[in-house]
């Protein structure tokens, strides 16, 4: 499939059918997060692969999205790996790339995602026992669609495009 027609057809997935990720499916998936590029090539990205039952209850106890998919990935960078400060941090740009690397390969695979960013990344921290140099910037949740799932009335809001580009 064309970039651009994978780009236009993927929408959030919130209905997940029961079916696991197919390992190899994962795989890829997590291939694309390292393929990402990063500043500076620092590669600070940690994705914590969220699977087995009791990874799945220390997320998502008191997380506020649940959308009961087969596998979360809780997407976070090494502070510690981003050495010298320039003008700008870019750890949490560095893993929405990541996360959007594996969220167009999901696409692919014909798997939905979710990007969760409203939740208390320290609390989640906590949960999953991570270290502290470590900052959670998303949770991806992944899964096959349900076949009740359908986008959200939010996909359908586009911007005009002189909106949002201008030629100067
Ligand atoms: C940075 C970011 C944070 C988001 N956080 C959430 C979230 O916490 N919960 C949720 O259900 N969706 C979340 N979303 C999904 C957006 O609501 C969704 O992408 C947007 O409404 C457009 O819909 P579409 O992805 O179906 O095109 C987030 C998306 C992005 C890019």
């Amino acid at each position: 499939m064309s970039l651009l027609k994978l780009m236009s057809e993927r929408y959030t997935c919130r209905r997940y059918s029961s079916e696991e990720v197919k390992e190899e499916d994962l795989l890829k998936i997590l291939e694309a997060a390292k393929l990402a590029p990063t500043a500076h090539n620092n590669q600070p990205q940690k994705i914590y692969v969220i699977k087995s039952k009791e990874a799945r209850e220390k997320l998502l106890t008191d997380f506020p999205y649940n959308y009961k998919a087969p596998c979360y990935l809780v997407c976070a960078y090494d502070e510690l790996r981003l050495g010298e400060k320039l003008f700008n941090e870019n750890g949490e740009i560095d893993v929405a790339i990541a996360i959007t690397h594996m969220m167009l390969m999901a696409e692919e695979l014909g798997l939905g995602t979710c990007w969760i960013g409203n939740f208390s990344a320290e609390d989640v921290r906590e949960r999953l026992r991570l270290p502290k140099n470590e900052k959670i910037v998303a949770v991806l949740s992944i899964g096959y669609h349900r076949e009740d799932d359908r986008p959200s009335k939010l996909h359908f809001i586009n911007r005009e495009d002189d909106e949002l580009i201008i030629y100067l």
